[in-house]
């Protein structure tokens, strides 16, 4: 497979190759399409339909042939292409989608720093360098997950950074329903769970414009468990992917739209309670008693509400505690 920092497709906004085209008419079919029939459709010629399943061939993507028949895709739901998320996502903003990358959201904070419009959005097949909160590992094999990051630019207080995060969360959950019919949870602040395991975790990232205290960006990046995966020795048991709780494929390309058309839905109307009210309603950890990590400090609590500012309200021996997300991790204990 080719990997490596460049975007397979998407740079720079309309790159569209021969190879994306056919991965794209390929990944929409339903059976087996002749190589004249793909050569008809693009205006292309056999020799250039067969140059190109041979380029996606050497790419590692599984283009049968099938005799008499045509080429027909393995895998079509993991197929990821600029064009197949924009038609689902519509608009103009920057599409770019790598085989391989550090980290969609430190890519993504790049394209924020360099004037990214909102928007932007960053896939990736895996992550070398996949980041979670509080300096941990995200891991992202190949194949078997969507890491996406958001750019995004609301214009509010540097401290409502966490609203992108509830976001995230309420159109993750959403949109893993509508496409598998799968109900998730949401443990405060930034992950996602079904069956009573992590399916997908979220991180936001901010850049403050100095002058006025506002949000310059933020980078909302999400990654969502979708394969049967054999995870490794310290995931055992903690993760798991929609394939495993509802024996569904989800399309990337269409999850990876939802989501972020989702998202810039919900933006343009952040102050709505409806957001809160859905994000309280998936709420696994209310009524809960949970063991708080703050800093070195670590205390039991019984967590009782969620405010509308996404800080997580609790109950200790010693009265009520309003948590902020920064510098807080949080265990469900009963
Ligand atoms: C967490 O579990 O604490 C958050 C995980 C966030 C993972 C996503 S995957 C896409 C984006 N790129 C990253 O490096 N992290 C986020």
């Amino acid at each position: 497979m080719v990997g490596g920092g460049k975007p397979t497709s998407g740079a720079g906004g309309r790159f569209v190759s021969t190879r994306e085209d056919v991965l794209f008419a390929l990944s929409r079919a339903e059976g087996p399409v002749s190589g004249e029939a793909l050569a008809r459709e693009m205006g292309i010629s056999r020799e250039a339909v067969w140059k190109a399943v041979n380029a996606l061939r050497e790419e590692g993507y599984g283009v049968e042939s099938m005799p008499n028949r045509g080429y027909q895709l393995r895998d079509r739901e993991s197929v990821l292409t600029e064009r197949g998320v924009r038609a689902y996502l519509g608009g103009d903003a920057p599409v770019e989608i790598y085989r391989s990358i550090d980290s969609t959201n430190n890519r993504a904070k790049a394209l924020a720093m360099a004037g990214a419009p909102h928007g932007a959005l960053v896939i990736a097949d895996m992550q070398t360098m996949g980041r979670g909160r509080m300096g941990r590992a995200f891991y992202s094999p190949a194949g078997s997950g969507l890491y996406m990051s958001v750019v995004l630019r609301p214009r509010v207080a540097a401290e409502r950074a966490v609203k992108a995060t509830v976001i995230a969360a309420v159109a993750a959950a959403r949109a893993v329903e509508k496409l598998s019919g799968l109900r998730t949870d949401i443990k405060w602040v930034n992950d996602l769970y079904a069956g009573g395991k992590k399916l997908a975790g979220i991180l936001t990232e901010a850049g403050m414009d100095l002058e006025s205290g506002n949000l310059d960006y933020c980078v909302t990046g999400i990654g969502v468990n979708l394969r049967r995966e054999a995870y490794p020795e310290e995931l055992r048991g903690i993760a798991t992917s929609v394939e495993e709780q509802c024996g569904e494929r989800i399309p990337r390309a269409r999850l990876a739209a939802e989501i972020t058309r989702g998202m810039l839905d919900m933006m343009e109307d952040m102050g709505n309670p409806g957001i809160m009210r859905e994000y309280r309603e998936r709420s696994n950890v209310i009524g809960r008693e949970v063991l708080v990590t703050r800093g070195d400090e670590r205390f039991e609590a019984v967590a009782e509400a969620i405010d509308n500012d996404g800080a997580l309200v609790v109950r200790t021996a010693e009265g009520a505690e309003t948590l902020r997300s920064g510098e807080v991790s949080l265990r469900v204990l009963g």
